[in-house]
């Protein structure tokens, strides 16, 4: 029997890691993004869908149910920054943030209930972000958005695990994709590259360099196959020591 994964952000850096990741493992993967698939290595079934619309999540999982007919892991990596002041920051910009990264992961998972229940379980990761926990100026949606995203693993972890679904979160530091050097570019100024921003963030922690995408991609792996089976509601950090080390050192 082969698993099917359902995983959205599968156009971003790390969703198109993930994808890889899952399919060199043997498992059917139904990848969404809003855009179209972004290459070969796309999901076996790709399904362009924008989470920011409220029944979206629905219509992905009632896809796979009549498709794949299961479901044993869903891959919530979709997510939207912005990196602005709270004053300059509109309210439009924040319910997107919330609904993408965190609401989107609510009806993901309500709407698979059903389905991992015929399938006699499953796992959900989120991936969260090391903001959820520590910080910097003007990532206050993001910064909330990720740190009640870590608050819903572990109410569906103590909820879920009565339908035998196990629920955890991975939670990056810097790594290199589009969103990263998105983020960056407000500390580039003239004289400064991303390419070189990005250098110095990766010298600042404790590993010495940014991360890659299938470095998280393979945490998520972990966390949604048999080789995690005893572990919910946890938290998984994969940021080259960042939030080891204390800011006041
Ligand atoms: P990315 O920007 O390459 O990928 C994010 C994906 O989400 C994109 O493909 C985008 O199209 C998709 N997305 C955004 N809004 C959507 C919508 N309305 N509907 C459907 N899809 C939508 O970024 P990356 O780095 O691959 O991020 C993946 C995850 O990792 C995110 O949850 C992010 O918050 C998290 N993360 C990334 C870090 C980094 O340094 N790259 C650090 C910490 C967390």
């Amino acid at each position: 029997m082969t698993r099917v994964a359902l995983v959205t952000g599968a156009a971003g850096g790390i969703g198109r890691a993930t994808v890889a990741a899952f399919a060199r493992a043997g498992w059917h993967v139904v990848g969404t993004d809003r855009t179209a698939p972004p290459g070969p290595e796309a999901a076996g079934r790709w399904l362009a869908a924008d989470l920011g619309n409220p029944e979206a999540p629905a219509h992905l999982v009632e896809s796979v149910s009549t498709v794949e007919g299961r479901l044993d892991a869903l891959i919530h990596v979709a997510a939207v920054q912005v990196c602005k002041g709270i004053e300059e920051t509109t309210l439009e910009e924040w319910d997107e943030v919330f609904a993408v990264n965190l609401r989107a992961a609510f009806l993901l998972s309500r709407a698979a209930l059903p389905l991992f229940r015929r399938s006699g379980g499953g796992a959900v990761v989120h991936v969260a972000s090391v903001h959820a926990v520590a910080t910097s100026a003007c990532m206050a949606p993001y910064a909330a958005s990720k740190g009640g995203l870590v608050a819903l693993t572990r109410a569906l972890a103590v909820e879920l695990a009565s339908e035998r679904v196990r629920v955890n979160a991975v939670l990056p530091g810097a790594v290199d994709t589009a969103m990263l050097e998105a983020g960056l570019v407000r500390w580039a100024s003239e004289g400064r590259s991303v390419e070189e921003v990005k250098g110095d963030l990766g010298r600042r922690t404790v590993w010495g360099r940014v991360g890659r995408p299938e470095e998280v991609a393979e945490a998520i792996l972990f966390l949604a196959d048999d080789r995690s089976s005893f572990t919910t509601g946890q938290f998984l950090t994969v940021d080259g020591g960042a939030t080891a080390r204390l800011s006041t050192e």
